[in-house]
C-alpha cells in the first residue's frame, strides 16, 4: 500500500520545492528514451454514460467500455480518460460526487472497475480518472453534515456566509444558495447542487488526497482534475463588477486566484509524485504566458487543458453563449501558437472536443464545409501539433452536432442556464434556442454509434439521448468498412505520427499567422521538417510558396495540386 502520510497542519506550504520523480524530459529534442508512456500515444476519452450500455437500460456502463477495448486499441490509444463514475445523483452526469471512492451502481461495480484496468493493461492501456475536487453534490455525507449545524466537525468543509455576494454560477442564477437548517448561504460555482469545497481546511485536503491515493493503488494511471482553477478563493468576498444585469460570473472573481499553487504543490506531493502516472489538469484561464508555473518539472501537473483556443469566440473565461462572436481564425492560431511555445520545455494536450464542447467540424468550419473533409482536418492537426492527442468519442467517426428543436430536449444543466440568461437578456424563445444548439453540451453527449441497428447499437432500451440523426452513415461498423473513411484516416494519422520523431517531439513554427485561410505550421527535429496545412475555407487557396513542390505524406484529398481545395488538410515533408 503506497499511503502518503498526510501531518494536519504541520505544512509550510510556500516553502516546499519539488523536482520532477520520473525526470522526464520533452525539450523538443527529447529522446525516445526520454519520452513518457503518455507523451507517444494518444488519450481516448470516454463519456461512459453514452459510449455503451450492455443491459438494455438506456446508459452505458463499464462494461461497455470492457467490451469495446480492442476497437479502442486499434486507434493506437496509450490511455482512456473516463469521465466521473462515481456514486452521484447525476445532476451534472457524475460531475457531482457523493463517493469518491465507490462506483455508482449505473455504471457497474467496483469488480467491473478492476476488470477494466487489468483488461486495459493486457493491452498496453491505462485508465485515467476524473477527479473533481472543488465540489461534491449535495447529497455527500460531508455537505449533509456540514449543512447540519454551525458547529459539527464538518462544519467549515464548505464555504458558508451570511451575506451572498453577486457572483453569478457559472450554470447560471446566484452562486449563493440559502439553506435552512444552517441560517446560511453555501456557495457553488457550479450548479446548486454542487457546493464548493473549502480548500483552506487541511482536513478537507487530507481526505481528497486520500480519496485519489485509492485509485491509485488500485492501478489507475492518471487524473484528469476537473475546475482545479476555482479551488483558491479570495480572502474577501466582495461584489465582482457587474454585468448588464447586475450580476458578476464566479469565474471572474475566483479564477486562478493567488496562492492556488500552494495548495496544488502540496496535492502532487501528497499524490502524483513518485506514481508512473499522468496528470492533466482543466484549468480554464491559466494564461499560456503561466503555464511554466502549472506544468512540467518546475510545475505541478504534467499537462494542463487551458481553453484560449476552444473558447476564442468568448470575450474571456465566462461562457455566456449568445454573446459568442465568430471566430477569426488568426486569433484561434494565435491560441494554439502561444500555448505551444509556453510548453516547449514541458508537454501539452492537444484537444478540440471533449464532453463539454460542441463538435468541431460545426465548430471550426464555415457553414457549408464538408463534413468529412472537416472532420479529418481537425484529426489532420489533432496529430500534428506537439503534445498527446486527446480523441473525443465519436471524434475518430466524424461526429456533428445534434441540434434538438425544443429547449425542453436538452439534458444538459448549462445548456438551460444558458437558455435563461438568453431569454433574460431579452431574447426570444428561437433566438436563445438556436445558441443552444450551437454550444450545447449535449451536442458531445448523444450515443456512440456502432452500427446500423436500433439506437446505432448502443442500447436495446430507450437511449437517454436520442442517438444522432446521422447514424446509418456514420458509424463504427461502416466507417471500418470504408478505407477512405475518417475512422481510417484516424488510424493513418495515429500511425504516422507514432513512428515520427518528428511529429512526436520536433519543435514547432507557425507561417503566415495573420491568414484568415490557412492554418500553416511546420515540425523541425534536426534537419527534418514537416508542414501541416490546412484550408479553413470553403475556396480554393493558393498553396504556400514553402510547400510547392515538396512531397505530400497524407491529407484528405488523395491526391495533391499546386492549391489547396475547398476544407484541404495535408501533411508535407520539407
Ligand atoms: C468541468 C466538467 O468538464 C464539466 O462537465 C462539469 O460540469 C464542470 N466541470 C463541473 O464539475
Amino acid at each position: 500500500m503506497n499511503r502518503r502520510t498526510f501531518i494536519k497542519g504541520a505544512m509550510a506550504l510556500t516553502a516546499l520545492t519539488f523536482t520532477n520523480p520520473t525526470g522526464f524530459i520533452c525539450t523538443p529534442t527529447a529522446s525516445a528514451e526520454a519520452r513518457r508512456w503518455w507523451q507517444s500515444k494518444e488519450v481516448y476519452q470516454i463519456y461512459p454514460k453514452s459510449f455503451l450500455d450492455t443491459t438494455g437500460k438506456g446508459t452505458g456502463d463499464l462494461r461497455g467500455v470492457i467490451r469495446k477495448l480492442d476497437y479502442i486499441k486499434s486507434l493506437g490509444v496509450g490511455a482512456i480518460w473516463l469521465t466521473p463514475v462515481y456514486v452521484s445523483p447525476m445532476v451534472d452526469n457524475g460531475y457531482d460526487i457523493a463517493d469518491y471512492t465507490a462506483i455508482d451502481p449505473r455504471f457497474g461495480t467496483l469488480e467491473d472497475f478492476d476488470e477494466l484496468i487489468a483488461e486495459a493493461k493486457a493491452r498496453d492501456i491505462r485508465i485515467v480518472m476524473d477527479l473533481v475536487y472543488n465540489h461534491t453534490s449535495n447529497k455527500h455525507a460531508w455537505f449533509i453534515e456540514s449543512k447540519a449545524s454551525r458547529d459539527n466537525p464538518k462544519a467549515d468543509w464548505y464555504i458558508w456566509r451570511d451575506e451572498p455576494t453577486n457572483w453569478r454560477s457559472i450554470f447560471g442564477g446566484s452562486a449563493w444558495q440559502w439553506c435552512e437548517e444552517r441560517q446560511q448561504y453555501y456557495l457553488h460555482t457550479f450548479a446548486t447542487a454542487q457546493p464548493d469545497l473549502n480548500w483552506e481546511n487541511p482536513d478537507v485536503r487530507r481526505a481528497l488526497y486520500d480519496a485519489a491515493n485509492f485509485w491509485l493503488d488500485r492501478g489507475v494511471g492518471g487524473f484528469r482534475i476537473d475546475a482545479i482553477v476555482y479551488i483558491k478563493k479570495p480572502s474577501v468576498f466582495a461584489d465582482g463588477a457587474p454585468d448588464s444585469d447586475g450580476t458578476c460570473s464566479v469565474h471572474n472573481v475566483t479564477a486562478a486566484t493567488p496562492g492556488i499553487l500552494d495548495f496544488l504543490r502540496e496535492f502532487k506531493r501528497e499524490v502524483f509524485d513518485g506514481r508512473d502516472i499522468f496528470t492533466v489538469a482543466e484549468a480554464n484561464s491559466v494564461k499560456p504566458e503561466d503555464l511554466p508555473e502549472w506544468v512540467g518539472s518546475q510545475g505541478v501537473f504534467d499537462m494542463l487543458f487551458e481553453f484560449s483556443h476552444v473558447n476564442v469566440m468568448f470575450n474571456n473565461g465566462d461562457e455566456v453563449w449568445h454573446r459568442a462572436k465568430p471566430i477569426k481564425l488568426s486569433e484561434f492560431k494565435a491560441a494554439l501558437t502561444a500555448s505551444q511555445r509556453a510548453t516547449r520545455d514541458s508537454w501539452y494536450p492537444i484537444y478540440f472536443e471533449n464532453h463539454d464542447k460542441p463538435r468541431s467540424v460545426n465548430n471550426f468550419f464555415p457553414h457549408g464545409s464538408d463534413k468529412k473533409l472537416a472532420a479529418k482536418a481537425m484529426a489532420t492537426i489533432l496529430f500534428t501539433l506537439r503534445g498527446t492527442p486527446f480523441v473525443y468519442q465519436g471524434e475518430e467517426l466524424g461526429f456533428a452536432n445534434a441540434a434538438f428543436d425544443s429547449i425542453d430536449a436538452y439534458d444538459d444543466i448549462s445548456s438551460r442556464g444558458q437558455y435563461d440568461l438568453a431569454r433574460a437578456d431579452g431574447l426570444s424563445d428561437k433566438q436563445a434556442l438556436r445558441f443552444v444548439q450551437k454550444f450545447s453540451r449535449d451536442n458531445a453527449r448523444t450515443p456512440m454509434q456502432w452500427d446500423t441497428s436500433a439506437n446505432a447499437g448502443f442500447t436495446s432500451g430507450t437511449p437517454w439521448l436520442p442517438v444522432h440523426a446521422d447514424f446509418k452513415t456514420c458509424n463504427v461498423e461502416v466507417e471500418e468498412r470504408d478505407s477512405d473513411s475518417v475512422l481510417n484516416f484516424y488510424r493513418r494519422l495515429s500511425d504516422l505520427r507514432n513512428g515520427s520523431a518528428v511529429l512526436l517531439g520536433g519543435e514547432y513554427a507557425e507561417l503566415y499567422p495573420d491568414s484568415e485561410e490557412l492554418y500553416v505550421f511546420t515540425r523541425t527535429l534536426g534537419d527534418k521538417k514537416l508542414c501541416t496545412v490546412v484550408n479553413f475555407t470553403t475556396h480554393e487557396v493558393k498553396l504556400p510558396a514553402q510547400i510547392s513542390g515538396a512531397k505530400k505524406i497524407l491529407g484528405n484529398y488523395a491526391d495533391a495540386k499546386n492549391y489547396l481545395r475547398a476544407t484541404e488538410a495535408a501533411i508535407y515533408e520539407l
